[in-house]
């Protein structure tokens, strides 16, 4: 565990008694300075995500760093050596990829700045390289869509053909959405997973990839699993295009829940959407707010979330924030 009590956390939080006593608390709030590393803008998850972040730092009074890392592992960590360099009082970020985050957390660990990771995991043996992670079980919403597929089916003989569009490769999401869904469908044959191809969690990505399994595999496919909305209506594009019938003759299975993914099963084009909130601004500024005074966190502040089927969207869609 990262030593949260060392001495640049300790100085803050005197500091923050002590005007906090002349000024009260807001006051002291305002002292904390977040150095944040995003992954990119490569969905409409994460821009809600971005915006989450930036308007819940004002709201508490955090001083907030921002950097979008265009989705290059080495961008983040050339943000996180900046935090360093810059003393900030707690760094947190959303890991690309799931590997190779050890040396840099070596350096924030040995500078006594407290690391959150936020929406994704990262793969350590190394469990004081960072003190929480604030965000979603993508093993559960991957099992949650292989058991709307295992209960959808479960009249049919099969063969049911799924063609997988993965998230960008080694990052938690697409390793634990193609899991959870594997985890699912593994021990009953009729279900086969024919293709499975990265689109990089982006729109474009999903209909490139989409386009290409619509012409090797055509009307042997029975189900489109997208691990984003993004890629799920790039898929329908694709699908569209070539003359098939997304969400009828084709089963579409998508993850996060965002107004287009809403749409389109308004629209009978996306079934089922697993829900991934990107709402997590509130969380990590609360977070970062314990951590320098001194509290102690849970390992994992998990995200509640639920499953939307084609049939509820409609009444659903007026609530939905992002
Ligand atoms: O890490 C969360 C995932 O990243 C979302 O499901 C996807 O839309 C985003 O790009």
């Amino acid at each position: 565990m990262v030593d949260v009590k060392g001495r640049g956390l300790r100085a803050l939080v005197a500091a923050a008694l002590m005007v906090s006593a002349s000024f009260g608390a807001h006051a002291a709030d305002k002292l904390i300075t977040l150095g944040f590393s995003q992954v990119g803008a490569e969905s409409a998850w994460r821009t809600a995500n971005t915006e989450s972040v930036k308007s819940a730092a004002p709201a508490a009074g955090v001083n907030l760093k921002f950097a979008d890392a265009q989705q290059k592992q080495e961008n983040q960590i050339k943000a996180i050596r900046s935090y360093i360099a810059q003393k900030v009082d707690v760094i947190a970020f959303s890991p690309v990829v799931e590997s190779g985050w050890e040396p840099i957390l070596q350096e924030a660990k040995a500078a006594k700045i407290p690391v959150i990771l936020t929406d994704r995991n990262i793969d350590t043996k190394d469990t004081s390289l960072y003190v929480t992670m604030i965000g979603s079980d993508f093993l559960e919403e991957g099992r949650r869509g292989g058991k709307w597929l295992e209960e959808t089916y479960k009249d049919d003989k099969g063969p049911i053909n799924i063609v997988e569009l993965q998230g960008t490769v080694g990052s938690a999401p697409a390793n634990d959405r193609h899991a959870g869904l594997i985890e699912v469908i593994k021990n009953d044959p009729k279900f086969k997973i024919i293709a499975s191809q990265s689109g990089d969690f982006t729109l474009a990505g999903g209909k490139q990839v989409m386009e290409a399994f619509a012409k090797t595999y055509g009307n042997k496919i029975n189900v489109v699993y997208a691990h984003n909305d993004d890629m799920a209506l790039g898929a329908i594009q694709a699908m569209e295009e070539a003359g098939m019938h997304p969400g009828k003759d084709i089963k579409v299975v998508s993850f996060d829940a965002t107004k287009g993914g809403f749409q389109a099963m308004v629209d009978g084009k996306i079934n089922v959407d697993v829900e991934c909130s990107p709402l997590l601004g509130p969380q990590l500024m609360q977070a970062s707010k314990d951590l320098a005074a001194g509290k102690t966190l849970p390992r994992w502040i998990k995200t509640d979330e639920t499953v939307f089927l084609q049939a509820d969207a409609a009444k659903i869609m007026p609530t939905r924030k992002y």
